[in-house]
């Protein structure tokens, strides 16, 4: 298959280009689009040819579900058994943005879509070509991080095209992702209501609407593999480049020591301003004390690591409030738990 690659260009030109996505989306093909969080292999989400082709292309287990992707409110009841009062709630203050909520799903949607369970993932994303291509194909989009399972999520379209060229229709081009780590999860089918996955709507902010919401606690512990996880994406490795990955928390001095100390061929990931001083290939991903800036360039950090061919790659970790929970989550599963104290 011959990728197309869709460039979004901000002039007369995108009217085209967005009405040929949308078409090859309505006729139930593959297209990676651009949204604020990372970039989705998209395809109709109510057709389980076009959501059985999306496992196909990245390769992902069956059994782990994928988003359905709206762009207005009211495409939401036909798709679950019921609408939860508390759905208006979290979406007149969270949507159209980085947060997706699961509820009982109707029988609309497949269990190609819902990866064969009973509920399914809903999310309203703001990026305007996302939502753009929503309308436009006139059904729900179901996808998934535009990534082959297992590896990094793509933030830019490069990525894409690394990861899925001749696996997909087309990709567009929409730029750098805003925010760089995927949204936040929760599900509404659970008393109180839990968070499966943590993004850039974080818990303190849910719990605004939600006083009683809840971390699970897949979130940040190793769970043996024989426990039932809440969500399926939990028990696969995920985010991970090829090279082993290990964190390491503690001051910038005692860091510097530890790396003295090691021998043998290895690569640093660390915040911005640090590399200087360090023997070893250096890669950063944002600013110490900044989670945004690392959460929008932590995954191109670990493609780098892969690109630069690093065996061992020792991580720079600090404490981070807010979206820096879903960085640190990010990294403990591309680090396969693997995490030194100083
Ligand atoms: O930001 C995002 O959410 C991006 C963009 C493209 O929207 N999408 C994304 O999709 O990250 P994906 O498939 O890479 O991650 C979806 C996660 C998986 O861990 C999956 O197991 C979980 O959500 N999930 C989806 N439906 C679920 C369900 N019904 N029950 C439990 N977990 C579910
Ligand atoms: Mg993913």
């Amino acid at each position: 298959m011959q990728t197309k690659l869709l460039k979004i260009t901000h002039t007369q030109q995108d009217e085209a280009i967005l009405k040929e996505a949308a078409g090859l989306l309505a006729a139930g093909h593959l297209v990676a689009i651009p949204t604020e969080t990372v970039y989705g292999l998209a395809a109709n989400a109510l057709d389980p040819k076009a959501a059985s082709a999306i496992y196909a292309a990245k390769g992902r287990p069956s059994d782990n579900p994928l988003i359905v992707h709206v762009s207005d409110i009211r495409e939401i009841p036909p798709l679950v058994k019921q609408v939860p009062e508390t759905l208006y709630r979290l979406a007149e203050r969270f949507w159209p943005g980085p947060m997706t909520i699961i509820m009982e799903k109707s029988d609309l949607v497949p269990y190609e879509t819902s990866g064969g369970l009973d509920t399914v993932a809903i999310r309203m994303p703001s990026h305007p070509v996302a939502r753009e291509l929503i309308r436009r194909s006139g059904v729900p989009l179901a996808a998934p991080s535009a990534n082959l399972s297992g590896s990094p999520s793509p933030t830019c379209a490069q990525h894409c095209m690394d990861d899925l060229t001749g696996r997909v229709e087309a990709i567009v081009d929409g730029g750098s992702c805003e925010v760089g780590v995927e949204s936040t999860v929760l599900t509404l089918c659970t008393t109180p209501p839990t968070v499966l996955r943590p993004g850039a709507v974080t818990l303190e902010m849910l719990r605004e609407v939600l006083p009683d919401i809840r971390l699970d606690p897949g979130i940040f512990l190793h769970l043996s593999d024989d426990r039932k996880v809440s969500s399926p994406g939990m028990k696969y490795k995920h985010y991970s480049p090829k090279a082993r990955v290990v964190l390491v928390r503690g001051p910038l001095e005692a860091f510097r020591q530890f790396i003295d100390g090691q021998s043998g061929d290895f690569g640093i990931l660390c915040f911005s301003g640090e590399e200087s001083g360090f023997s070893r290939p250096c890669i950063v991903y944002g600013v110490k004390g900044d989670a945004a800036s690392q959460a929008k360039h932590l995954f191109d950090a670990l493609r780098k690591v892969d690109k630069e061919q690093m065996k061992l790659v020792y991580v720079r970790i600090a404490d981070g409030e807010g979206i820096g929970q879903a960085v640190y989550n990010r990294l403990l599963r591309a680090a396969g738990f693997d995490e030194i104290r100083l």
